[in-house]
């Protein structure tokens, strides 16, 4: 690894604070017991569990008895998934074409087993059509799982409206919020979703813990079966230290709101505008309105992205693709190609995602690397 490198890779995963550090290396020393234990020394690691749940039901506005932890983004996916046709007896899902891989390859894994899957397609700017969704509610009930962000493009799709359609058609609603939390209000109780599935690890929190909310926690039903932890829908242990950093990644979050959104929208503006004053012939990739403040997706005509990135990476400026789950795969952006993008800009975008921790001096600079680069590629190929 470099010793200093520009990391702007934030939607693949972020570096823990400090702080959270901090609080997951205090717990990490003190004498814990398990948190099923009714002894007092269990009862003492529970305190601190159903503390961090507090934490973490307060960054959206929800209460600490319809969180329960998992061990990361991609179960809570499959999780509610599996629970909501489970327990709904429904055998129809609508998605969109662009959902993260924990959402799509579930959905595509329940289709070869026989569940009516649809994938919604989504527009040029990245968005579904919400006609196109009720008219398909009209016609069939269905479990709806709708991506609030998406990690490519940073794309916000309009889930008030669409969890509103869920409850006319009588359809249950899930929104896979990962990308949103810390970087969008999330107030469960204004759009009232059935389920909602976030992750510590994008809001510099630590990597392997999840958490769902549901509006009705006995319709979950495990994936892990075993004892009475998570409410007993969730067996195991508890990963006690992950989900300590991931209420204070919480509770941080929420303390400094504000300031860490307007900070990365004002970063990646900078960076944006510096590559685009100085390459006016670049695309910015999807929505520009309906974007989450930390990212943009930058299609470079004519150049290989993943040649680009090598070389920005040897600069220690370190962006990506696709997302880091899909990343070995070398097949274009899935979520490009369904905003009608070929194959060709597709491989020509790159994404930069941008965190609370990054600097302004970091966006500029990171901007002027990038033309460098881009410059250099083009004039090699003689475009
Ligand atoms: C939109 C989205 N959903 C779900 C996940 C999965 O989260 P995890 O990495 O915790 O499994 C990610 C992670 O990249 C994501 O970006």
């Amino acid at each position: 690894m470099p010793e200093s490198f520009i990391y702007l890779d934030n939607n693949a995963t972020t570096t823990l604070l400090p702080e959270v550090a901090d609080a997951m290396g205090e717990v990490m020393v003190l004498p814990y017991g398990n948190p099923s234990s009714p002894h007092s020394i269990g009862e003492g690691t529970r305190g601190l569990i159903e503390e961090a749940r507090k934490h973490v039901a307060e960054l959206i506005n929800a209460e600490p008895e319809h969180l329960l932890f998992t061990s990361c983004g991609s179960e809570a996916n499959n999780q509610v998934i599996l629970s909501g046709l489970n327990t709904s007896g429904l055998n129809r899902v609508v998605t969109s074409s662009v959902e993260h891989s924990s959402v799509k390859n579930l959905c595509e894994n329940l289709e070869s087993k026989g569940i009516t899957v649809e994938f919604l397609p989504v527009d040029s700017t990245g968005l579904i059509d919400l006609e196109e969704l009720e008219e398909s509610l009209k016609l069939n009930k269905a479990f709806v799982s709708i991506q609030w962000v998406n990690n490519e493009t940073g794309v916000i799709q309009a889930v008030g409206e669409i969890a509103a359609i869920c409850r006319k058609y009588n359809c249950l609603f899930h929104t896979d919020a990962a990308q949103a939390l810390g970087k969008i209000n999330i107030d469960i109780d204004s759009f009232k979703p059935d389920y909602l599935t976030i992750t510590a690890h994008k809001i510099n929190g630590p990597q392997g813990v999840g958490a769902i909310y549901a509006k009705n926690v006995d319709s979950l039903s495990p994936l892990i079966i075993s004892g009475t932890e998570e409410f007993g829908k969730r067996g195991g242990t508890e990963n006690l230290l992950g989900i300590i950093g991931f209420g204070k990644a919480c509770e941080i979050r929420k303390r400094d709101y504000n300031k860490s959104i307007l900070k990365m929208a004002e970063y990646r503006d900078i960076f944006e505008g510096i590559i685009l004053k100085a390459l006016p012939e670049l695309k910015l990739n999807g929505s520009t309105i309906k974007r989450v403040c930390n990212t943009t997706n930058i299609e470079f005509p004519g150049v290989d992205g993943r040649a680009m990135m090598g070389q920005l990476d040897n600069l220690d400026i370190i962006c990506s693709q696709t997302s880091a789950c899909l990343s070995q795969i070398p097949e274009p952006s899935f979520v490009l190609i369904a905003m009608g993008l070929d194959v060709e800009a597709a491989f020509s975008s790159l994404r930069f995602s941008f965190s609370s921790l990054n600097t302004l001096e970091e966006a500029e600079q990171a901007a002027e690397k990038v033309i460098e680069v881009y410059k250099k590629i083009k004039s090699l190929f003689n475009y």
